[in-house]
């Protein structure tokens, strides 16, 4: 077989066997297929789709390049939790600790920086020491004596995932349903649970810009689960603007220690809070939603979530000081307001997550190619969300940046970013469907 005969017919709409998307994850795996090789396939992919049959098969062959972890030394219930990525999502840091202060072991294998969004692991690097590349042996160690670890793909673990990861995210081929899917997929079943929940996220600030596309992509994500033997729930949540107030790693960091003290905004804990109750009813800790809720509620306004946090922290090589000094995270030494200059009282209408990221990215909070070093101390802080009433010279958000210059450049992007309406707009709808 050569790789150009298959990037010719996925370019010209071929099914291709099992035995081709053989070849091609093995010649990732064994670096066989050069990357220019590999991009061009991967954009055939995203022009010609994939069958089911070829999505299941590929998240199968990436999901065995490398370990899939045995837990069952852990417990007969371990949940990982999702999101097929957005903008301000910071829910995985809130989610693993408040899960785990309920009882239930959370196995999560997460990932970096992908096209316009910011990924778990960077964020989780923002505290000086957290390591992420966790070998097998240490994230069950750590499993079994804490109940819950964040690992990154590594050699080990979903192997094939973390190389094409590493070229989607700079090659303009993130947006493709069965690419996505087989991405999320394989590191779920790499980390070996057996309770998996899944955000979808949909809007402008997600990789599913309609509802329709996320719906599709929560029930291919749910095919591809039964089909092999992984149950899988999913909601499919509002990214029609940032979730939460704050946008940049350190910034976000921040913001689930707020959480976790419960100060956090509405609809970072709604979020949370609706995947945690999946998560509890689906693992049988709660018997329905009411229930799931008081648990977590419970958790967190006892400052239990905040402990197991501050654990995983210490676990993982990290500085736990920070959830009480938050000058220990990277500093950002520039706050720079921007106001709106309409001249009557507007409504904002909608906050453009992919606008409000590239803001980040001129400052240098992503990447541009593959290894770059990112500035995890840049971001911004919105300050007025959807259905807010904004007057003229009123804050609509705070740039944090290194210096004026930089600030300025990111606060014309940011202005793009806002929509505002005459009329009175209403809040968004956050959790638009469920699928168990
Ligand atoms: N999250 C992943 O792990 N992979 C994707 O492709 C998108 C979101």
């Amino acid at each position: 077989m050569r790789a150009v005969d298959l990037i010719v017919a996925k370019r010209a709409g071929a099914e291709l066997s099992d035995q081709e998307l053989e070849f091609i994850v093995n010649g990732v795996a064994t670096d066989a297929i050069p990357e220019y090789q590999l991009t061009a396939w991967l954009m055939a992919v995203c022009w010609q789709g994939m069958s089911f049959r070829e999505a299941a098969k590929l998240t199968d062959l990436m999901a065995h390049s490398g370990t899939i972890l045995d837990l069952s030394e852990v417990g007969p219930t371990v949940v990982d939790k999702h999101s097929t990525g957005g903008i301000g999502d910071k829910t995985t840091l809130v989610f693993v600790p408040l899960v785990a202060a309920a009882g239930l072991p959370v196995a999560m294998l997460s990932g970096r920086g992908l096209g316009h969004t910011h990924g778990t692991l960077d964020k989780l690097e923002a505290i000086p020491g957290f390591k992420t590349n966790l070998s097998t042996d240490r994230f069950k160690r750590q499993l079994k004596e804490i109940g819950m670890a964040i690992g990154a793909q590594t050699k080990e673990f979903a192997l094939v995932d973390g190389k094409l990861y590493a070229l989607r995210d700079v090659t303009g081929t993130v947006e493709s349903i069965p690419l996505i899917a087989a991405s999320v997929l394989c590191k779920k079943i790499a980390a070996g649970a057996n309770v998996i929940v899944i955000d979808v996220k949909s809007g402008s600030g997600a990789f599913m810009r309609s509802d329709k596309e996320a719906i599709e992509l929560a029930e291919m994500l749910h095919k591809i689960g039964a089909k092999l033997n992984k149950s899988i729930s999913c909601i499919v949540t509002d990214m029609n603007q940032p979730l939460g107030i704050a946008v940049g790693h350190t910034l976000e960091v921040i913001e689930t220690i707020e959480t976790l003290k419960g100060r956090g905004p509405s609809d970072l804990l709604e979020v949370c809070l609706s995947l945690g109750s999946l998560a509890l009813t689906k693992a049988g800790r709660a018997r329905h939603d009411t229930e799931a809720r008081e648990i977590l509620s419970d958790v967190l306004h006892s400052g239990a979530a905040l402990k197991k946090f501050k654990e995983l922290v210490q676990a993982q090589g990290g500085d736990a000081r920070i959830t009480d000094d938050y000058s220990l995270l990277p500093n950002a030494p520039v706050k720079y307001p921007v106001v709106s200059h309409q001249h009557k009282s507007l409504w904002v209408k909608e906050i453009d997550g992919r606008r409000v990221s590239s803001a980040c990215n001129l400052m240098g909070a992503g990447r541009m190619k593959q290894g770059d070093n990112i500035d995890l101390a840049v971001g911004v802080e919105i300050k007025a969300k959807v259905g807010d009433q904004i007057n003229n010279g009123e804050a609509i958000a705070t740039i944090y940046g290194k210096s004026a210059e930089q600030c300025k450049l990111a606060a014309g992007e940011l202005e793009k970013a806002y929509a505002f309406s005459e009329e009175p707009v209403m809040g968004l709808k956050l959790i638009k469907k469920a699928l168990n």
